[in-house]
């Protein structure tokens, strides 16, 4: 996959432009890692956004991609402070989690699907990030003491079979005693009634209600549609279950962000 920033990315004369209707923007490959390298580059034009297949449009406010520790959600924050030996960040964005980690002098590894975003944490300086799917991770078995799935990481998996292979390819390069520490949402907490209507109708596909088809969306650039998959705590300890984890811990919030701690069972 290749993506080209095109004369508009990060071009200070393209300033002032406002998001387009995505029934006419253009098609991008990567609204998400476009909207991280303009706000490395001081020129974020917000918002950047999520548009569900029902309609709904949600904000993602782009700078929590780059805050630091101090400014984590607490409940990362704990999450993120048990990060410990050779460390897997799967998903790592603008190298949100990363850049702490390497600054503090620790093995510290970085993956992403996408190309940009690996060049927006090598433009920031950091080492050891690649161009890699995390449903088939380049690694030898055995290989990391901590695997990190923030910021809802492990929803990339979009169905219950892709979040499973994914734990699956996780177990195999994680040392024995390995953990992954992640944090995910609980989508039932929420009392906003299109979402309500949203999960009643997954359940009744038979799908589960944290499924959502999804587009990026950010100035001009909308991306095909994807799936996601919200867990709730009890969802992830089933497919916890399934791939050889357990969940040691899990640190909820009452509207529904919480974080876990999965540590590696011998199979
Ligand atoms: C919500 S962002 C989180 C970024 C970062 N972890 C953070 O906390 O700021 C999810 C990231 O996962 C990446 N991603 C999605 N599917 C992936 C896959 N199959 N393999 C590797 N990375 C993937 C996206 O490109 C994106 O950068």
């Amino acid at each position: 996959m290749t993506v080209s920033l095109g004369p508009k990315a990060a071009d200070p004369q393209s300033a002032g432009l406002q998001a387009a209707d995505p029934q006419t923007a253009g098609p991008s490959e990567d609204p998400h890692a476009l909207a991280m390298y303009d706000y490395l580059h001081g020129l974020f034009q917000p918002p950047f956004r999520y548009l569900r297949d029902d309609g709904v449009a949600t904000e993602d406010p782009i700078e929590r991609r780059f805050e630091p520790p101090e400014r984590f959600r607490d409940y990362e924050r704990r999450a993120f402070e048990k990060a410990a030996g050779r460390t897997l960040d799967i998903g790592c964005g603008a190298g949100k989690h990363l850049w702490p980690l390497q600054r503090a002098g620790i093995e510290a590894h970085g993956i992403d699907i996408s190309p940009l975003a690996v060049r927006i944490c090598r433009d920031r300086g950091l080492t050891d990030v690649s161009v890699m799917d995390a449903m088939e991770l380049d690694y030898p078995g055995g290989h990391f003491d901590s695997i990190l799935l923030f910021s809802n990481g492990l929803a990339m998996g979009g169905t219950p079979a892709g979040v499973e292979r994914l734990l699956t390819e996780c177990h195999r390069v994680s040392a024995p005693g390995g953990r992954i520490l992640l944090t995910n949402t609980d989508v039932s907490r929420t009392e906003d009634p299109r979402n309500i209507a949203y999960q009643r109708a997954n359940r009744e596909r038979g799908d589960l209600p944290g499924r959502v088809r999804l587009r990026s969306w950010y100035r001009d650039q909308v991306s095909e549609e994807f799936d996601w998959l919200f867990m709730s705590p009890e969802e992830l300890t089933a497919a916890a279950r399934a791939t050889g984890w357990r969940v040691a811990e899990v640190d909820g919030t009452p509207w529904g962000g919480y974080a876990a701690v999965l540590e590696r069972l011998p199979h």
